[in-house]
């Protein structure tokens, strides 16, 4: 599932000595997360509670809000909640331990989930998600990423939804950072330092 691509040819933002590439335009991100959308309504059947979206803070924070009104629009009510990890430390390469910094504040048992994260990279973070919430006996459990890595992949993950597949670069924008800079970024961009 997901679709490959990589647009060099921009040379894109220039902010000191550093630069932002766009990658993925404003525009297509709005078109895949209608297709997002679409997919997990079609997949999760019609119940009398509504579906919960989790999503993994901070980077998830445009793309849930995105998808969940889209959802919406689509007939399907959701309900909002969040998690917060850390495996990363500020720079650009990823620790390796997986800490839970907030919980989900509510139960899970015998509802449909769908964990709403920015990025697979590593794997690591969405396999650990998996595992816990698992435990806690939800009717179905499904994974929503944006963005996937698929060469920088250590663990393996099975993901119900991917947006794009990209190369192993580091990227920024619409709620992805570096050092907590460039969430707010409308589209999604390349980060290049010192060239
Ligand atoms: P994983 O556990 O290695 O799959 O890492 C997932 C987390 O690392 C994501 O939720 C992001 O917060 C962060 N991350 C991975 N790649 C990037 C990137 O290219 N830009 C910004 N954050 C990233
Ligand atoms: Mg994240």
């Amino acid at each position: 599932m997901g679709t490959s691509f990589f647009r060099p040819a921009k040379l894109g933002i220039f902010i000191g000595s550093m630069r932002l590439e766009e990658l993925i335009s404003e525009n297509d991100v709005k078109l895949k997360i209608r297709e997002l959308a679409e997919q997990i309504s079609n997949s999760i059947p019609e119940s009398d509670q509504p579906i919960i979206l989790l999503g993994i803070l901070k980077g998830s924070v445009h793309f849930l809000s995105d998808l969940s009104r889209t959802l919406w629009e689509l007939g399907r009510e959701c309900q909002l909640e969040f998690m917060q990890v850390s495996s990363w430390h500020g720079a650009t390469s990823s620790s390796g331990v997986v800490q839970i910094k907030k919980d989900i504040d509510s139960s899970i048992e015998n509802r449909d989930v769908v964990i709403v994260e920015d990025i697979l990279d590593t794997g690591r973070t969405l396999s650990h998600l998996r595992d816990l919430l698992g435990t806690r006996h939800p009717k179905s459990l499904q994974i929503c990423t944006l963005l996937s890595k698929p060469d920088a992949r250590i663990v393996n993950v099975e993901c119900d939804y991917i947006g794009f597949q990209i190369p192993d670069k580091f990227v920024v924008g619409y709620g992805l950072d570096f050092d907590e800079r460039y969430r707010n970024l409308q589209y999604i961009a390349v980060f290049h330092q010192d060239e």
